[in-house]
């Protein structure tokens, strides 16, 4: 597997298993058979709410000898209903360690541009502080955002923003503006969730067979050799390890041109800007818990 060295000096494996949209009652069994395939990043959130089943899925891997915490690497994120102020995320942030089961979070971001994210931050800077957490960041950030973020929050440069990256929305100049800050992009959705037929794409399709490869691994590889971090998500075993083996070819430079001749510079999903979307995020709050409006 290979690694990333962030800013601040913590490695990070370069690929990594999402657990968004897994169903609880799937949940810790999915975890648990990412890690026996050899995934060491899982990344959950505290609005995936599973966080209680995916720290199952890792107690019982590690009970059974396949893996020490150590070598795991273990996301989390704060939702907007605990983004009130630095407060309501201190107390989201001990409710994650307890859900999960850790004495400690690798990586906490905040999961989405909105609300007192400069008190929010200096809570997760604190807990960083403190040995709760290792590493701190972003999530869905667009680049001037992140600029901004990074030069006016007082604790740091956060060490990574987790955005939407895939052959529909490639992020050409956002990764250029990262990587001038330093900060590590890691994606999101590699596979657009199968939108526009991803899976069965001809351009993805025809690259994919010179090298042996499914569409899938054509992809996260293509993310691989652009020095993103990348999540992929699969309930299924063989998929797992199918999405674990792009270790073991490279593709050409000629084939990286190809598929960067698939960018649509938009997102397959949203944009988080666009006012309906900021009212449907604000509604979350009190649809998803009323009683934690206010932390
Ligand atoms: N920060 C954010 O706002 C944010 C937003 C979205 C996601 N995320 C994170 O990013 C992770 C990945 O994104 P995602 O889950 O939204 O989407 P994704 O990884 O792009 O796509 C997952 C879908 O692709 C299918 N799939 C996976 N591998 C496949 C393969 N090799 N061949 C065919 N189908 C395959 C899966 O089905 P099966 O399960 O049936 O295989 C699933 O339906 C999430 O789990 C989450 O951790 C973060």
């Amino acid at each position: 597997m290979k690694e990333i060295t962030l800013n601040n000096g913590e490695k990070m494996p370069q690929l990594g298993f999402g657990v968004y949209q897994i169903p609880n009652e799937e949940t810790a069994k999915s975890v648990y058979e990412a890690i026996k395939v050899g995934y060491r990043l899982i990344d959950t959130a505290i609005s995936y709410h599973n966080e209680t089943e995916t720290g199952q899925g890792i107690k019982r891997a590690i009970d059974d000898g396949i893996v020490t915490r150590k070598e795991l690497l273990i996301t989390t994120k704060l939702f907007v209903n605990n983004v009130f102020n630095e407060q309501t995320a201190a107390q989201a942030i001990e409710g994650s360690l307890d859900r999960l089961g850790l004495d400690y979070i690798d990586l906490f971001l905040l999961h989405q541009p909105y609300g007192d994210i400069y008190g929010a931050y200096r809570a997760l800077g604190k807990a960083q502080h403190n040995g709760k957490i290792k590493s701190i960041g972003v999530s869905n950030f667009d680049s001037g955002k992140l600029i901004e973020f990074a030069q006016m929050n007082d604790v740091g440069l956060p060490q990574i923003n987790q955005i939407e990256i895939n052959p529909w929305h490639q992020r050409v100049e956002d990764l250029d503006w990262h990587h001038k800050y330093n900060i590590q992009p890691e994606a999101w959705a590699p596979f657009a969730e199968g939108r526009n037929n991803l899976f069965t794409d001809p351009i993805l399709s025809n690259i994919g067979a010179k090298y042996g490869k499914s569409v899938g691994q054509v992809v996260l590889r293509w993310l691989i050799q652009r020095d993103v971090v990348v999540l992929a998500k699969s309930t299924n075993p063989n998929r797992m390890l199918e999405n674990f083996n792009i270790f073991d070819f490279e593709l050409s430079d000629e084939d990286m041109q190809t598929i960067h001749s698939l960018d649509q510079k938009a997102s397959a999903f949203f944009d988080h800007k666009d006012p309906k979307m900021v009212e449907w995020f604000m509604g979350r709050i009190i649809k998803d818990k009323p009683d934690m409006k206010r932390g």
